[in-house]
Protein backbone atom coordinates (compact mmCIF):
# COMPACT_ATOMS: atom_id res chain seq x y z
CA UNK A 1 0.00 0.00 0.00
CA UNK A 2 0.79 3.47 -0.25
CA UNK A 3 1.71 5.88 2.91
CA UNK A 4 4.22 9.11 2.86
CA UNK A 5 6.83 9.11 5.76
CA UNK A 6 10.08 9.43 6.58
CA UNK A 7 13.09 7.80 8.82
CA UNK A 8 14.55 11.24 10.22
CA UNK A 9 13.59 14.04 12.31
CA UNK A 10 13.84 16.82 9.97
CA UNK A 11 13.06 20.11 8.82
CA UNK A 12 10.04 20.90 6.40
CA UNK A 13 12.20 21.54 3.48
CA UNK A 14 14.60 19.12 3.67
CA UNK A 15 14.03 16.68 0.89
CA UNK A 16 13.98 13.34 2.94
CA UNK A 17 11.56 15.23 5.66
CA UNK A 18 8.59 13.44 3.10
CA UNK A 19 8.93 10.41 1.16
CA UNK A 20 6.54 8.35 -1.13
CA UNK A 21 7.05 4.89 0.26
CA UNK A 22 5.02 1.44 -0.51
CA UNK A 23 4.77 -1.20 2.44
CA UNK A 24 2.64 -3.91 3.41
CA UNK A 25 -1.03 -3.51 4.40
CA UNK A 26 -1.34 -4.30 8.32
CA UNK A 27 -3.97 -6.85 9.32
CA UNK A 28 -6.98 -5.77 12.02
CA UNK A 29 -7.03 -8.23 15.21
CA UNK A 30 -8.22 -7.57 18.39
CA UNK A 31 -10.16 -4.57 18.79
CA UNK A 32 -8.65 -3.04 15.77
CA UNK A 33 -10.62 -2.11 12.57
CA UNK A 34 -8.57 -1.90 9.26
CA UNK A 35 -9.31 1.48 7.45
CA UNK A 36 -9.23 2.34 3.71
CA UNK A 37 -8.39 6.51 4.16
CA UNK A 38 -10.03 8.23 1.73
CA UNK A 39 -9.25 11.33 3.09
CA UNK A 40 -6.64 12.52 5.38
CA UNK A 41 -6.10 16.16 7.63
CA UNK A 42 -3.09 17.79 8.92
CA UNK A 43 -2.57 19.05 12.64
CA UNK A 44 0.20 20.56 14.06
CA UNK A 45 1.04 17.83 16.24
CA UNK A 46 2.06 16.20 12.85
CA UNK A 47 4.72 19.18 12.32
CA UNK A 48 6.07 18.65 16.40
CA UNK A 49 5.91 15.06 15.50
CA UNK A 50 8.12 15.39 12.39
CA UNK A 51 10.59 16.99 14.14
CA UNK A 52 10.88 15.02 17.15
CA UNK A 53 13.96 12.95 16.81
CA UNK A 54 13.43 8.80 16.63
CA UNK A 55 16.33 7.22 17.67
CA UNK A 56 15.88 3.59 15.51
CA UNK A 57 15.38 5.80 12.26
CA UNK A 58 12.48 3.20 11.32
CA UNK A 59 10.25 4.61 9.09
CA UNK A 60 7.92 6.79 10.97
CA UNK A 61 3.80 7.56 9.35
CA UNK A 62 2.73 10.95 10.95
CA UNK A 63 -1.27 11.60 10.26
CA UNK A 64 -3.62 11.66 13.13
CA UNK A 65 -7.00 12.55 11.13
CA UNK A 66 -8.68 10.09 8.95
CA UNK A 67 -11.86 9.67 7.16
CA UNK A 68 -12.39 6.12 5.40
CA UNK A 69 -14.08 2.87 5.23
CA UNK A 70 -14.13 0.16 7.09
CA UNK A 71 -12.64 -2.95 5.28
CA UNK A 72 -11.80 -5.68 7.63
CA UNK A 73 -12.59 -6.08 11.70
CA UNK A 74 -10.34 -7.56 14.36
CA UNK A 75 -12.10 -10.95 16.12
CA UNK A 76 -12.95 -8.16 19.12
CA UNK A 77 -14.49 -6.12 17.41
CA UNK A 78 -18.37 -5.44 17.64
CA UNK A 79 -18.66 -1.97 17.44
CA UNK A 80 -18.30 -1.73 13.16
CA UNK A 81 -18.72 -3.79 10.36
CA UNK A 82 -16.89 -4.25 6.71
CA UNK A 83 -18.33 -1.05 4.59
CA UNK A 84 -19.13 1.81 7.72
CA UNK A 85 -17.86 4.91 6.87
CA UNK A 86 -15.91 5.74 9.52
CA UNK A 87 -14.01 9.03 10.71
CA UNK A 88 -11.06 8.95 13.61
CA UNK A 89 -8.13 10.79 15.29
CA UNK A 90 -6.04 7.34 16.00
CA UNK A 91 -3.53 7.15 18.68
CA UNK A 92 0.21 8.49 18.84
CA UNK A 93 1.66 5.92 19.62
CA UNK A 94 0.45 4.44 16.67
CA UNK A 95 1.44 4.36 13.11
CA UNK A 96 -0.53 7.80 11.81
CA UNK A 97 -3.12 8.07 8.73
CA UNK A 98 -1.15 9.09 5.72
CA UNK A 99 -1.59 5.51 4.74
CA UNK A 100 -3.80 3.94 2.42
CA UNK A 101 -4.56 1.40 5.02
CA UNK A 102 -5.05 2.30 8.67
CA UNK A 103 -5.45 0.27 11.55
CA UNK A 104 -7.47 2.08 14.68
CA UNK A 105 -9.25 0.83 17.85
CA UNK A 106 -13.05 0.69 17.40
CA UNK A 107 -13.60 2.76 20.82
CA UNK A 108 -11.74 5.99 19.40
CA UNK A 109 -13.57 5.89 15.89
CA UNK A 110 -17.09 6.73 14.86
CA UNK A 111 -19.21 6.53 11.73
CA UNK A 112 -18.37 9.77 10.15
CA UNK A 113 -21.32 12.27 9.43
CA UNK A 114 -23.39 10.58 6.48
CA UNK A 115 -24.07 14.36 5.09
CA UNK A 116 -19.92 15.03 4.44
CA UNK A 117 -18.03 13.77 2.50
CA UNK A 118 -14.53 12.17 3.48
CA UNK A 119 -12.87 15.28 3.32
CA UNK A 120 -14.99 17.42 5.71
CA UNK A 121 -15.69 14.79 7.64
CA UNK A 122 -11.77 14.02 7.74
CA UNK A 123 -10.99 17.52 8.66
CA UNK A 124 -13.02 17.11 12.07
CA UNK A 125 -12.39 14.47 14.60
CA UNK A 126 -8.83 15.38 16.65
CA UNK A 127 -10.32 18.70 16.91
CA UNK A 128 -13.29 18.17 17.74
CA UNK A 129 -12.15 15.25 20.72
CA UNK A 130 -9.51 18.39 22.24
CA UNK A 131 -12.58 21.21 21.94
CA UNK A 132 -14.97 18.74 23.10
CA UNK A 133 -12.81 17.04 26.05
CA UNK A 134 -11.40 21.14 26.92
CA UNK A 135 -14.91 22.63 27.40
CA UNK A 136 -17.35 19.79 28.56
CA UNK A 137 -14.46 17.71 30.43
CA UNK A 138 -12.08 20.10 31.51
CA UNK A 139 -13.37 22.99 31.87
CA UNK A 140 -16.99 21.44 33.22
CA UNK A 141 -18.99 23.82 31.34
CA UNK A 142 -22.72 22.02 30.93
CA UNK A 143 -23.93 20.60 27.74
CA UNK A 144 -27.35 21.65 29.10
CA UNK A 145 -27.16 25.01 28.83
CA UNK A 146 -27.11 25.20 32.71
CA UNK A 147 -24.01 27.63 32.05
CA UNK A 148 -25.68 29.43 29.72
CA UNK A 149 -25.04 32.99 29.49
CA UNK A 150 -21.55 32.94 31.08
CA UNK A 151 -18.42 33.78 29.18
CA UNK A 152 -15.53 32.27 27.82
CA UNK A 153 -12.40 33.49 26.01
CA UNK A 154 -10.43 31.57 23.52
CA UNK A 155 -7.36 32.47 22.26
CA UNK A 156 -6.70 31.98 19.06
CA UNK A 157 -10.15 31.42 17.55
CA UNK A 158 -9.83 31.03 14.18
CA UNK A 159 -7.16 27.62 13.84
CA UNK A 160 -8.38 24.35 13.96
CA UNK A 161 -9.49 23.60 17.47
CA UNK A 162 -11.19 26.94 17.75
CA UNK A 163 -13.42 26.55 14.69
CA UNK A 164 -15.08 23.39 16.56
CA UNK A 165 -14.78 24.95 19.95
CA UNK A 166 -16.68 27.93 19.29
CA UNK A 167 -19.10 25.98 17.47
CA UNK A 168 -19.58 23.50 20.45
CA UNK A 169 -19.11 26.03 23.06
CA UNK A 170 -22.27 27.88 21.39
CA UNK A 171 -24.43 24.99 20.53
CA UNK A 172 -24.16 22.71 23.53
CA UNK A 173 -23.26 25.54 26.06
CA UNK A 174 -25.04 28.80 25.19
CA UNK A 175 -21.49 30.81 26.39
CA UNK A 176 -21.14 34.06 25.54
CA UNK A 177 -17.55 33.64 23.35
CA UNK A 178 -15.18 35.98 23.06
CA UNK A 179 -12.93 34.81 20.66
CA UNK A 180 -9.04 36.02 19.61
CA UNK A 181 -8.35 36.96 15.86
CA UNK A 182 -5.56 39.12 14.32
CA UNK A 183 -7.29 39.81 10.94
CA UNK A 184 -10.16 40.56 9.62
CA UNK A 185 -10.76 37.09 7.77
CA UNK A 186 -9.81 35.16 10.95
CA UNK A 187 -11.99 37.37 12.36
CA UNK A 188 -14.71 36.95 10.38
CA UNK A 189 -14.17 32.94 10.46
CA UNK A 190 -14.89 33.37 14.28
CA UNK A 191 -17.99 35.16 13.97
CA UNK A 192 -19.69 32.64 11.34
CA UNK A 193 -18.96 29.76 13.66
CA UNK A 194 -20.82 31.98 16.61
CA UNK A 195 -18.23 34.16 18.28
CA UNK A 196 -20.47 36.68 19.74
CA UNK A 197 -17.35 39.11 19.64
CA UNK A 198 -13.89 38.96 18.55
CA UNK A 199 -11.01 40.81 20.09
CA UNK A 200 -6.73 41.29 18.28
CA UNK A 201 -4.38 38.75 20.25
CA UNK A 202 -1.95 41.42 19.39
CA UNK A 203 -3.03 44.24 21.26
CA UNK A 204 -4.39 44.82 24.89
CA UNK A 205 -6.68 41.59 25.69
CA UNK A 206 -7.90 43.49 28.91
CA UNK A 207 -8.75 46.85 27.61
CA UNK A 208 -10.80 45.42 24.70
CA UNK A 209 -12.95 43.33 27.46
CA UNK A 210 -13.74 46.27 29.14
CA UNK A 211 -14.93 47.80 25.77
CA UNK A 212 -17.15 44.95 25.59
CA UNK A 213 -18.05 45.46 28.95
CA UNK A 214 -16.20 42.37 30.46
CA UNK A 215 -13.72 43.41 33.25
CA UNK A 216 -13.10 39.27 33.57
CA UNK A 217 -14.66 36.13 32.27
CA UNK A 218 -15.78 32.83 33.38
CA UNK A 219 -13.41 30.66 31.14
CA UNK A 220 -10.42 31.08 29.25
CA UNK A 221 -9.64 28.39 26.75
CA UNK A 222 -6.21 28.95 25.22
CA UNK A 223 -5.36 27.51 22.20
CA UNK A 224 -1.94 28.60 21.67
CA UNK A 225 1.49 30.44 23.52
CA UNK A 226 -0.13 29.90 27.27
CA UNK A 227 2.92 31.44 28.50
CA UNK A 228 3.04 34.15 26.52
CA UNK A 229 -0.85 34.84 27.30
CA UNK A 230 -0.53 33.58 31.47
CA UNK A 231 -0.44 36.83 32.99
CA UNK A 232 -3.11 38.32 31.14
CA UNK A 233 -5.10 34.85 31.40
CA UNK A 234 -4.57 35.36 35.49
CA UNK A 235 -5.47 39.28 35.49
CA UNK A 236 -8.82 38.73 33.34
CA UNK A 237 -9.86 35.10 34.80
CA UNK A 238 -12.81 35.64 37.32
CA UNK A 239 -12.92 34.54 40.96
CA UNK A 240 -13.36 30.55 40.75
CA UNK A 241 -13.29 30.64 37.27
CA UNK A 242 -11.74 28.00 35.59
CA UNK A 243 -8.61 27.97 32.88
CA UNK A 244 -7.81 25.42 30.06
CA UNK A 245 -4.93 24.96 27.58
CA UNK A 246 -3.96 22.53 25.31
CA UNK A 247 -0.41 23.73 24.49
CA UNK A 248 3.18 22.98 26.49
CA UNK A 249 3.51 25.88 29.30
CA UNK A 250 7.52 26.03 29.35
CA UNK A 251 8.71 27.46 32.16
CA UNK A 252 7.12 30.40 32.60
CA UNK A 253 3.41 29.62 33.98
CA UNK A 254 3.42 30.43 37.57
CA UNK A 255 0.12 28.52 38.75
CA UNK A 256 0.64 30.44 42.36
CA UNK A 257 -0.86 33.77 40.52
CA UNK A 258 -4.01 31.71 40.67
CA UNK A 259 -4.09 31.17 44.36
CA UNK A 260 -5.34 34.74 45.24
CA UNK A 261 -8.59 33.95 42.51
CA UNK A 262 -9.07 30.22 44.06
CA UNK A 263 -9.18 29.50 39.72
CA UNK A 264 -9.00 26.07 38.60
CA UNK A 265 -6.25 25.49 35.80
CA UNK A 266 -6.34 22.02 33.64
CA UNK A 267 -4.46 20.79 30.92
CA UNK A 268 -6.21 18.92 27.84
CA UNK A 269 -4.51 16.66 25.56
CA UNK A 270 -6.31 14.49 23.49
CA UNK A 271 -4.19 11.62 23.26
CA UNK A 272 -4.63 10.78 26.95
CA UNK A 273 -7.36 8.23 26.59
CA UNK A 274 -6.33 6.67 24.05
CA UNK A 275 -2.25 6.48 24.65
CA UNK A 276 -2.97 5.14 28.01
CA UNK A 277 -5.81 2.87 27.07
CA UNK A 278 -8.39 3.94 30.10
CA UNK A 279 -11.46 2.33 30.40
CA UNK A 280 -13.48 5.11 29.32
CA UNK A 281 -11.50 5.12 25.62
CA UNK A 282 -15.09 4.45 24.02
CA UNK A 283 -15.81 7.72 25.23
CA UNK A 284 -14.14 9.00 21.99
CA UNK A 285 -16.92 7.10 20.01
CA UNK A 286 -19.86 8.41 21.84
CA UNK A 287 -18.38 12.09 21.43
CA UNK A 288 -17.37 11.87 17.97
CA UNK A 289 -21.00 10.21 17.64
CA UNK A 290 -22.57 13.24 18.95
CA UNK A 291 -21.07 15.42 16.94
CA UNK A 292 -21.86 13.58 13.24
CA UNK A 293 -25.79 13.79 14.70
CA UNK A 294 -25.28 17.77 15.32
CA UNK A 295 -23.02 17.83 11.99
CA UNK A 296 -25.99 15.52 10.27
CA UNK A 297 -28.88 18.03 11.83
CA UNK A 298 -27.25 21.14 11.02
CA UNK A 299 -26.28 22.31 14.44
CA UNK A 300 -22.47 21.94 13.54
CA UNK A 301 -20.99 22.45 10.33
CA UNK A 302 -17.21 21.38 9.03
CA UNK A 303 -14.70 23.54 9.98
CA UNK A 304 -12.49 22.53 6.28
CA UNK A 305 -10.45 25.24 5.23
CA UNK A 306 -8.95 24.19 1.73
CA UNK A 307 -8.95 21.05 0.03
CA UNK A 308 -5.74 19.63 -2.02
CA UNK A 309 -5.44 16.22 -3.79
CA UNK A 310 -3.60 13.76 -4.41
CA UNK A 311 -2.55 12.40 -0.84
CA UNK A 312 1.25 12.35 -1.46
CA UNK A 313 4.68 13.73 -0.18
CA UNK A 314 4.83 16.81 -2.03
CA UNK A 315 0.81 18.20 -1.06
CA UNK A 316 1.74 16.76 2.56
CA UNK A 317 4.64 19.02 2.81
CA UNK A 318 3.07 22.00 1.44
CA UNK A 319 0.40 21.93 4.43
CA UNK A 320 3.29 21.21 6.95
CA UNK A 321 4.83 24.64 5.78
CA UNK A 322 1.50 26.60 5.63
CA UNK A 323 0.80 24.70 9.33
CA UNK A 324 3.91 25.90 10.42
CA UNK A 325 3.62 29.79 9.42
CA UNK A 326 0.21 29.75 12.12
CA UNK A 327 -2.00 31.19 10.47
CA UNK A 328 -4.64 28.43 9.01
CA UNK A 329 -8.12 29.36 9.22
CA UNK A 330 -9.81 26.25 10.20
CA UNK A 331 -8.43 22.55 8.38
CA UNK A 332 -6.18 21.64 6.05
CA UNK A 333 -7.26 18.55 4.91
CA UNK A 334 -5.88 16.02 1.75
CA UNK A 335 -8.06 13.50 -0.69
CA UNK A 336 -7.53 10.32 -2.42
CA UNK A 337 -4.49 8.74 -3.46
N1 LIG B 1 -3.43 19.16 23.66
C1 LIG B 1 -4.08 18.71 22.59
O1 LIG B 1 -4.73 17.68 22.67
C2 LIG B 1 -4.02 19.50 21.32
C3 LIG B 1 -4.94 19.21 20.30
C4 LIG B 1 -4.92 19.99 19.16
C5 LIG B 1 -3.98 20.99 19.02
N2 LIG B 1 -3.08 21.20 20.00
C6 LIG B 1 -2.10 22.29 19.89
O2 LIG B 1 -2.82 23.49 20.00
C7 LIG B 1 -2.29 24.49 19.17
C8 LIG B 1 -3.38 25.04 18.26
O3 LIG B 1 -3.84 24.03 17.38
P1 LIG B 1 -4.73 24.42 16.11
O4 LIG B 1 -4.95 23.19 15.33
O5 LIG B 1 -5.92 25.21 16.52
O6 LIG B 1 -3.66 25.37 15.36
P2 LIG B 1 -3.76 26.21 14.02
O7 LIG B 1 -4.95 25.78 13.25
O8 LIG B 1 -2.46 26.14 13.34
O9 LIG B 1 -3.99 27.69 14.59
C9 LIG B 1 -3.86 28.75 13.72
C10 LIG B 1 -4.46 29.98 14.37
O10 LIG B 1 -3.64 30.38 15.45
C11 LIG B 1 -3.78 31.79 15.62
N3 LIG B 1 -2.56 32.30 16.23
C12 LIG B 1 -1.30 32.27 15.72
N4 LIG B 1 -0.44 32.88 16.58
C13 LIG B 1 -1.18 33.31 17.64
C14 LIG B 1 -0.89 34.00 18.85
N5 LIG B 1 0.35 34.40 19.16
N6 LIG B 1 -1.90 34.25 19.70
C15 LIG B 1 -3.16 33.86 19.44
N7 LIG B 1 -3.50 33.21 18.30
C16 LIG B 1 -2.53 32.93 17.42
C17 LIG B 1 -3.97 32.34 14.22
O11 LIG B 1 -4.92 33.40 14.31
P3 LIG B 1 -4.72 34.79 13.52
O12 LIG B 1 -4.40 34.40 12.11
O13 LIG B 1 -6.02 35.44 13.69
O14 LIG B 1 -3.59 35.51 14.20
C18 LIG B 1 -4.51 31.15 13.40
O15 LIG B 1 -5.84 31.30 12.99
C19 LIG B 1 -1.11 23.83 18.46
O16 LIG B 1 0.08 24.11 19.17
C20 LIG B 1 -1.42 22.34 18.55
O17 LIG B 1 -0.29 21.51 18.49
C21 LIG B 1 -3.08 20.49 21.16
Amino acid sequence: MKAVGSYKALEVNEAEAFLDVEIDKPEATGRDILVEVKAISVNPVDTKVRRRPHPDETLRILGWDAAGVVTAVGDEVSMFNVGDEVYYAGCITKPGSNSEYQLVDERIAAKKPSSLGFADAAALPLTTITAWEALFERLGISKGGKDGGKSILMIGGAGGVGSIAIQLAKKLGNLEIIATASREESADWCKARGADHTINHYEDIPAQLDALGHTNVDYVLCLTNIAGYWKTITDVIKPAGKICTIVDFFKDGNLDLLKPKSATFAFEFMFTRSMHQTDDMDEINALLSETAAMIDSGELVTTTGDVISPINADNIRKVHATIEEGRAIGKYVLEGW
